[in-house]
């Protein structure tokens, strides 16, 4: 066995897209001599109806004692909002994080060719694939996420509500120089699209919060440990207009949690939207990977989501067990999976509704499978 991975689907169409990632895992593993041992548990809000807690027993522990890693759909169901949150019984994905210390979280953006933009026509003219290719490396456990795992989730609304923010030069620290090692580490890539120069920008609110200010300042003192890497910095409200005006600006982009919870999902437009937009989790230990759309009840059960944000994600995993182990095969599976949807969307295949095909989940997935089989 090369490796441990632990499979949450989740809610919603969480079940069925992971259905197809770890249809994609086994089949780029038999490609590069890969074996994967996979567990796959129950959690959710679903889950929590019947069962008033929201993951199986035994899931928590799998994910912290016997996983390399973690694959994971999505979480959340109209109704049924567990009432408390805050113990490892309350939000699945926090929950996660916290209990893994999973302080990165990463989220690139990347526009395929044939892949639509998520934009009025006018916005986009201008812009190629080329344009947009950056990453989007978000600080995953302070700010008001911080203050919301240690306060129990209200369950009558108050006349005021405090949420707290909190920020440490530690944790800015750490999730800065990630940033940088992440710039060099692209810089060194094959692939990278032409015209692009490695960066590191900060965005953040630092004329408005006092945490915000001493993430800028952390900045800067990191920016002086990686002299020759150019850095840019933003106030959130300005880089999102810049972000929208000229993507290929940008290239390694680092914030605060809830400023990088907001701008993904914009940024996630720039690639087609949330059904192709992949996520990493990562800690120095343990990594989680996961599409960054939810559990989209609207189009639970028809077959009709998306598989590529989870694909993408899986290819991430396994890029992360390559640079982790040192073992060549990983890193070989990661690229067979990136090329596969690359090469997917380059031709006029298969396509979900939300990129305006008519296509299933599964034969999306299967289309892009026979891209890495053949
Ligand atoms: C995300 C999600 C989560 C977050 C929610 C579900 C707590 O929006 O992963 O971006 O805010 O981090
Ligand atoms: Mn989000």
């Amino acid at each position: 066995m090369n490796a441990k991975i632990v499979a949450l689907g989740g809610d919603g169409i969480g079940p069925e897209v992971m259905e197809e990632g770890l249809r994609v895992l086994s089949a780029v593993g038999e490609v590069a001599g890969l074996e994967f041992d996979v567990r796959n548990f129950k959690c959710g809000w679903q889950y929590f109806q019947d069962h008033t807690r929201l993951w199986e027993e035994g899931t928590f522990e799998a994910c912290k004692e016997w996983a390399d890693a973690i694959l994971f759909g999505a979480v959340g169901w109209p109704g049924a909002r567990p009432k408390t949150w805050g113990t490892y019984d309350g939000s699945v994905i926090l929950d996660l994080r916290y209990g893994l210390e999973l302080y990165a979280n990463i989220r690139p953006v990347r526009l395929l060719p044939g892949v639509p933009i998520m934009l009025n026509k006018k916005q986009v003219e201008a812009w190629a694939p080329d344009d947009v290719d950056l990453v989007i490396v978000r600080e995953n456990l302070e700010d008001l996420y911080f203050g919301a795992i240690s306060t129990p989730y209200p369950t009558d609304m108050t006349d005021v509500q405090v949420d707290e923010r909190t920020t440490s030069r530690k944790g800015s620290t750490r999730i800065i120089r990630f940033a940088f090692e992440e710039a060099i580490r692209r810089a060194g890539k094959a692939g990278r699209r032409k015209g692009h120069s490695s960066s590191v920008t900060c965005v953040d609110k630092s004329n408005a919060f006092p945490g915000c200010a001493l993430f800028r300042d952390v900045f800067e003192k990191v920016a002086k440990e990686f002299k020759r890497m150019p850095t840019m910095k933003y106030y959130v409200d300005a880089f999102q207009l810049a972000l929208l005006q000229d993507p290929a600006r940008f290239d390694v982009v680092v914030t605060p949690n809830f400023i990088g919870d907001i701008v993904t999902d914009l940024a996630a437009l720039l690639q087609g939207g949330l059904g192709m937009a992949p996520s990493a989790n990562i800690g120095d230990k343990k990594a989680l990977f996961e599409p960054v759309h939810g559990s989209a009840p609207d189009i639970t059960g028809k077959g009709i989501a998306n598989p590529t944000g989870m694909i993408l994600s899986v290819g991430m995993m396994l890029g992360w067990l390559g640079q982790r182990s040192g073992d060549k095969r990983f890193t070989k599976a990661s690229e067979l999976v990136n090329s596969a949807v690359a090469e997917h969307y380059a031709s006029p295949g298969p396509k979900t509704p939300d990129l305006g095909g008519k296509a299933t989940t599964n034969e999306v997935a299967g289309a892009i499978i026979k891209l890495i089989t053949h």
